[in-house]
């Protein structure tokens, strides 16, 4: 069982191996991230991400898409999940599904989502390869909040790497996903102290509106 700190909750989504959500883990055991993950929830049994969750402690749940064939349907299951938790925030963390406008809504300003590129740059998939074939000098990745629109969400904070000769596409995801680990809870920390909000579909910090993500 992994210490967490304070009342501000999370519930994080994931598909994958959950690196990014490992990330969480650990800040969330320290001061620095004053925040309880409260579960994680993916859509595949198989998903590494679960087992991370289950060896700190934390509630790991599997929504299979098989039992819930169409979006509409499998959010309302995820909904009714989240409902469960009431999260102060719902943090995508290599969740590779879209989600439905109903419950973009319904947590409007609260979802979150890690992408690796440097949005508006390369939203969707194969970033990575993208970046490469369009002769990129530089990489990286944002953590914006989310919206309706695919990777389209008001951005909070965007790192860069290098791009350099002869990577492959697998190098240079590893090198983001590097930053990816640091970006992503120093964005959560914003959100959980108050700092950064969302109102009106624009990001606020520290009372100024943000109108550049920022750059760490
Ligand atoms: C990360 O590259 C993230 O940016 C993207 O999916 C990947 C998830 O990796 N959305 P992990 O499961 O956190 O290791």
């Amino acid at each position: 069982m992994t210490a967490q700190h304070a009342d501000f909750s999370a519930v994080v989504l994931v598909s994958g191996g959950g690196s990014n959500l490992q990330a969480l883990i650990d800040a969330a055991a320290t001061p620095a991230l004053p925040m309880k993950i409260a579960a994680v929830i993916s859509d595949r049994p198989d998903a590494g991400g679960l087992a991370r969750a289950r060896k700190a402690g934390i509630d790991a749940l599997t929504l299979q898409k098989t039992d819930y064939p169409q979006p509409d349907q499998f959010d309302a299951a995820l909904s009714a999940m989240l409902d469960l938790y009431l999260p102060d925030i719902v943090i995508l963390a290599g969740f590779m599904r879209i989600l439905t406008a109903s419950l973009v809504h319904r947590y409007a300003g609260r979802i979150v989502n890690i992408h690796p590129s440097l949005l508006p740059k390369f939203p969707g998939l194969h970033t990575h390869q993208r970046a490469l074939d369009a002769g990129e000098r530089e990489h990286g990745c944002t953590v914006h909040f989310v919206t309706e629109e695919l990777d389209g969400g008001p951005r909070i904070v965007q790192g860069r790497v290098p791009v350099r000769p002869g990577d492959s596409a697998e190098q240079l995801a590893a090198r983001v996903l590097e930053i990816e680990h640091k970006l992503y809870p120093y964005a959560v920390r914003l959100i959980a102290s108050g700092r950064l909000v969302c109102k009106r579909g624009e990001p606020w910090l520290d009372g100024q509106r943000l109108r550049e993500p920022l750059q760490i």
